[in-house]
């Protein structure tokens, strides 16, 4: 497979959540994901313990059963919202963040594959796994490959989405595939697609004035 044509960079600020131009009829070969997955398996992991664990969905009937859940999940979140309403309502470009999430909730069941990366040592436990140290190491030891893939997935005209709003019913899908709950924490739910083209830009971020400090909490000094 060629890769796209496309700098360190470009690669790193344009890789969007795909949602809406995803290629729900296009099938994606195994062997595809396997390259992307071996790629992101080089992120850095806490020891180098390699404790992670990541479970391919790509069974049309299973995928089905994932939707749900999915579906589920996203009722759930949207029922805890008090009288102000969804938390990003008023961020720029809400409108279209909207309905591009209520494309893919739509179309769940139609996803080619699907990545679920998992983590062992549950932080929501109220144990000592719940320290801070331990919060920061368990989520620092995954959530790198997983941009990591990705990153592979967009070289190689693919794309995906971080996705949490499963995570309302994640003991569901744990039964469901037959994760061992109590040992292993899911880190959200990654379509895998084909996109409807690969030209994708740079999106709105808060300018770095706003948001990063020098030397200290306060944005008032600027890099020069
Ligand atoms: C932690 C996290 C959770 C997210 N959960 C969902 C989700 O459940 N469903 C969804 O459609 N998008 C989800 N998103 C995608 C965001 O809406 C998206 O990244 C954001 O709108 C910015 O778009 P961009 O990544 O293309 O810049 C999530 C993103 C992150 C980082």
């Amino acid at each position: 497979m060629s890769l796209l044509d496309l700098s360190p960079d470009e690669v790193l600020t344009t890789t969007r959540a795909v949602r809406k131009r995803l290629d729900f009829d296009r099938p994606v070969e195994r062997k595809t994901i396997a390259d992307c997955l071996r790629i992101a398996l080089q992120a850095p992991n806490g020891g180098n313990m390699n404790s992670w664990r990541w479970i391919v969905i790509d069974d049309p009937g299973l995928m089905g059963q994932v939707a749900d859940l999915y579906r589920g999940g996203m009722d759930d979140y949207i029922a805890t919202f008090g009288e102000e309403g969804y938390p990003g309502a008023g961020v720029e470009g809400a409108d279209r963040i909207e309905t591009s999430t209520m494309h893919l909730r739509e179309n769940f069941h139609r996803l080619p594959a699907l990545l679920l990366p998992l983590i062992p040592g549950r932080t929501d436990a109220g144990n000592t796994q719940s320290h801070i140290f331990y919060q920061a190491s368990q989520w620092g030891s995954v959530i790198q490959a997983v941009w990591s893939f990705m990153l592979a997935l967009r070289t190689r005209g693919l794309g995906s989405a971080w996705t949490t709003a499963h995570l309302w019913r994640e003991r569901e899908l744990a039964e469901l595939l037959g994760i061992p709950f109590d040992i292993y924490m899911q880190v959200g739910l990654f379509p895998i697609a084909y996109t409807l083209g690969t030209d994708f830009k740079p999106a709105h971020r808060e300018p770095i004035e706003q948001v990063v400090g020098w030397n200290g909490f306060g944005t008032a000094a600027t890099a020069g």
